[in-house]
Formats: structure tokens, sequence, C-alpha cells
């Protein structure tokens, strides 16, 4: 198959970030997306409704009127967030999750939950309203290995919290291992799980083999190849729990270029790219529709986009870096050969 048309996808997981680099960033999701999960770590972080309202702005202001372009707004969870907040959001025509991040899991997470399972009222009003809760899903705990933080998560925290609270909505946020994608399949339709191209792409060989690659390196850190492996199932499993959400995250390029570099793969500008590649690979572009573009709607509740999106296969090569203000942000795989091209059948 050498072209094909879908459904515009939508990113259920991305970061914009603010200022200069909104600016940079905004107009390559809205040029493949119809919607996307807009994540609040910026500083400081979206806790409020208010907030979230002010965000929004500004990203419609950066894509620019004529796109139709939709962000979907997040709430930032603290020790400190309020049910009266989470009433609110949950009635707000803008907030559509909130996110809970470890304190200290990840870029910008210096304000998340200490405790997880401490925040018992939050959860109960999640739980009760329906507003979906989106975890990065890593312990925080220096005794263990950064590559055993998903597993580790999921038996001390996210299992005993979906059991005391049997009605949460939970999405899984970019999973990266084999018990991620197992437990996702072990509990019902209240959980769901995106993935990003990056962890379906590459397994920790390449950020590590032959030299130390910065631009591969995200959290989840990229795992080893068998847990690549259960991804790739995931991403074609018809049950409709896995979708789309590319966690692109972009740094300036010093930030990414240093001694003590940030976490985060700037996918975006060829996101729906990457992922044809994956399926491609897998022999199953018949599947690549469900997971950029239905899965996440159903999950959401919400309607699947009606323009559509070509994809055909032409030889392109992945920009070298994007002015961002007066720095650079350097995309994920810079300068390198990709196979396919995503246009808007509408353009
Ligand atoms: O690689 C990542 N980058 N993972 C995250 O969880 C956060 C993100 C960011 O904001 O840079
Ligand atoms: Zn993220």
């Amino acid at each position: 198959m050498d072209e094909l048309i879908i459904r515009q996808p939508d990113d259920w997981h991305l970061h914009l970030r603010d200022g200069q680099m909104l600016e940079a960033v905004a107009r390559f999701s809205a040029r493949q997306c119809g919607r996307a999960i807009i994540m609040p770590n910026l500083v400081p972080p979206v806790t409020t409704v208010a907030a979230a309202h002010a965000y929004r702005d500004r990203v419609l202001a950066a894509v620019g009127p004529a796109s139709s372009f939709e962000p979907l707004m997040t709430l930032y969870l603290t020790d400190q967030t309020t049910v009266a907040e989470i009433e609110q959001a949950a009635a707000d025509p803008w907030v559509h999750a909130v996110k809970l991040y470890p304190a200290g899991a990840t870029t910008n997470s210096d304000n998340g939950v200490t405790d997880p399972l401490a925040i018992e009222a939050v959860l109960g009003a999640l739980e009760r309203t329906g507003l979906p809760l989106l975890v990065h899903g890593e312990v925080v705990d220096p005794a263990v290995d950064i590559f055993d933080r998903e597993a580790v998560f999921i038996e001390r925290v996210l299992g005993p919290m979906l059991e005391r609270f049997p009605g949460l909505r939970v999405v899984m946020e970019h999973i990266t291992t084999a018990q991620a994608v197992a437990f996702v399949r072990s509990q019902g339709e209240r959980l769901g799980a995106t993935i990003t191209a990056h962890h379906l792409l590459f397994n920790r060989n390449a950020m590590l083999a032959g030299g130390i690659r910065p631009h591969y390196y995200c959290l989840p850190i990229l795992k080893r190849e068998k847990h690549r492996q259960a991804l790739l199932e995931a991403a074609v499993d018809p049950s409709g729990k896995f979708f789309m959400g590319t966690d692109s995250a972009p740094h300036p390029r010093g930030a990414k270029e240093s001694a003590c570099g940030c976490a985060g793969a700037f996918t975006a500008p060829v996101a729906v790219e990457l992922y044809a590649q994956v399926f491609d690979s897998l022999g199953r572009l018949d599947a690549l529709e469900a997971f950029t573009s239905r899965n996440g709607p159903r999950f959401y509740g919400l309607p699947i986009n009606e323009r559509r999106l070509r994809l055909q296969r032409v030889d392109q090569r992945v920009p070298e870096a994007f002015e961002a203000g007066d720095d650079q942000v350097v995309p994920f795989l810079s300068g390198e050969k990709i196979d396919w091209l995503a246009t808007r059948l509408d353009d």
C-alpha cells in the first residue's frame, strides 16, 4: 500500500509549552491533528480552570484564527488541588482531564503529587464526575532502577488505586513496558493507554549503543526490545484501549545537547508519519486509523474527526532544526530519511 486516507488523527498527549516555544511548535500539531490533549506542566503549572482557560487562549492565538485545531485542556494535580476545583473542571467545556505527575518524576513535576494514594478526596471527585485521570506511571523512589519504575508504579500505585476507586477512568500515559500492556488489557473499559511513536520505533540501544544520543532521551526511558515488541502488539490490538499520544516534548537545543540533558522527544513535525512507518513495518497499515483516530475519541466520549488525512509513501527528510525565538529546537530523527508524508485532504 503506497497511499491511504484516514480520519484526521488526534494527539492524546502533547506538550506545547508557552511563549516562544509555543509559537514555534503549535503549527505542527495543528496541521496534522484535529484535537490534542494539552499537557499542563508549564512553569508555573496549570493548576486551575482559570489558568487552563488562559492557556487555551494562548494556544489558539499561536495556531491562528484559520486553524480548526481544538486544544483539550488539562489540569495539573498538586497536593493542594481541591474537590471544588475538580468539580469545576468536570463541568467546564474546555477541560477534559487532569494529569497526575508523581512529584519529581519528570520535567516540571516538582509541584506534582507526593503520594498519589493519599489524594483520596480528589480521586473520589474524579470517580464521581467521570473526569479522566491521566497518569505519568513511574515511581520516584530513588531505590528503584529507572528501567523498572513503570512496572513498580503499577504494583505499588495504579493497581491499588483502581481497586480503591472502581469507577475511576484512567489513561496510563506513554506506556513503555510489557507489564503496562498486560495491565491495561487486564482491566475493563475504564483504563486506556497512550503509546508514543518513539517507544514503538526504538529500544534503548538506539539511545545508548555506539554513543549517547540525547534526542532519544525521554521519560519513561526507552526499554529493551521485548518491551517494544509488546507495545507493537498493543498498538494493533483490536480492543481499542490503546491510542496515539505522541508525548512530543520540545526543549531548546542547548537543554537537550547538554551534560545533563532534559527528557523529551520532539516528534510533532512528523508524528503521524512516524506512526505510519511503525504500522507499515508490521504490515498493518489497515490498523493505523483505529489507533490514531478512533480509539481515543471513543475513550474520551468525543466524535471522530470529519476531516481526512492522506498518507503517501514518499521519501522525505526530517528537517535538521527549527527556529524557536532566539533558540532552536531539534526534531526527533533530525536530518534522517523517513518513508511517509502526511497531508490534509482539504489542503
Ligand atoms: O520525555 C518526557 N518529556 N517525558 C515527560 O514525562 C515530560 C516531557 C516534558 O515535558 O519534557
Ligand atoms: Zn508528557
